[in-house]
């Protein structure tokens, strides 16, 4: 009978959670979107029309944007838990987009390069101008449609991945990624093409 009551408080706070991460975002569609465990953060003028996410989608990690960072998510677009997407600049996923667990997906490089200005930073207090994201180099980045992104992958700012493309578990990509390609490593180099033409595993069924 406890055990009953426990299930259903938890599926009420789960929900109530949900229906919070919902409020901070834009979606699109229908709406129709699965959330868990999700973690957003608007800091330094964005609010939640710099988040749109798509129908369909299931997302379980961190949403961050910054000075209205723009982060688009597509149709059954997927992320995982403990990933990170964060945008000072602009981040597009594609739609059927998976994104694996412990993935960090950043336009921006956190910290200026420059070593004076990182003393600056740091010597800071929190909520301080000097620590926001805006400070450090950025660039947009774009990943098509139905890529999939292994875990532990990290992708660098201004890289652009192509349809239907996989990062390989463990990837950092620093560099554009064609369509239909595998890239691998650090830096993640191309080790497959054409995996369009690979043998399918699903026989058609409409859905193809
Ligand atoms: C890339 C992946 C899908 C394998 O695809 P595949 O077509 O079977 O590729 P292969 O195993 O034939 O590997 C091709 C080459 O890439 C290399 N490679 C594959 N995965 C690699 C990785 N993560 N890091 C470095 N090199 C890798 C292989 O060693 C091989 O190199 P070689 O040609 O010099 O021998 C798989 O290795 C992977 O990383 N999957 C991600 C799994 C994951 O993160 N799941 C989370 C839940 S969604």
């Amino acid at each position: 009978m406890l055990g009953k009551i426990f299930k259903l408080v938890f599926s009420f706070v789960d929900q109530f959670k949900a229906s919070l991460v919902k409020k901070s975002v834009t979606l699109k569609g229908e709406g129709q979107v699965f959330v868990r465990s999700t973690f957003i953060r608007l800091a330094d003028g964005s609010d939640k029309n710099d988040i749109v996410i798509g129908d369909h989608a299931m997302i379980s990690g961190s949403l961050i944007s910054e000075n209205h960072g723009k982060i688009t998510l597509g149709t059954y677009a997927y992320l995982r838990e403990n990933s990170t997407i964060g945008a000072v600049n602009s981040i597009i996923i594609g739609d059927y987009t998976s994104i694996a667990d412990y993935v960090v997906i950043l336009d921006n490089n956190n910290h200026p390069i420059h070593p004076l200005d990182r003393k600056i930073k740091s010597s800071s207090p929190k909520g301080s101008d000097y620590r926001k994201w805006r400070h450090s180099e950025s660039a947009p980045i774009v990943i098509g449609n139905n890529v999939w992104v292994g875990s532990f992958a990290r992708i660098c700012k201004g890289v652009t991945i192509g349809d239907n493309s996989i990062v390989a578990a463990n990837a950092v990509v620093t560099k554009d990624v064609p369509a239909n390609a595998i890239v691998a490593g650090n830096p993640a180099k191309v080790v497959k093409t054409d995996i369009d033409q690979v043998s399918r595993v699903f026989v058609e069924n409409g859905n193809n």
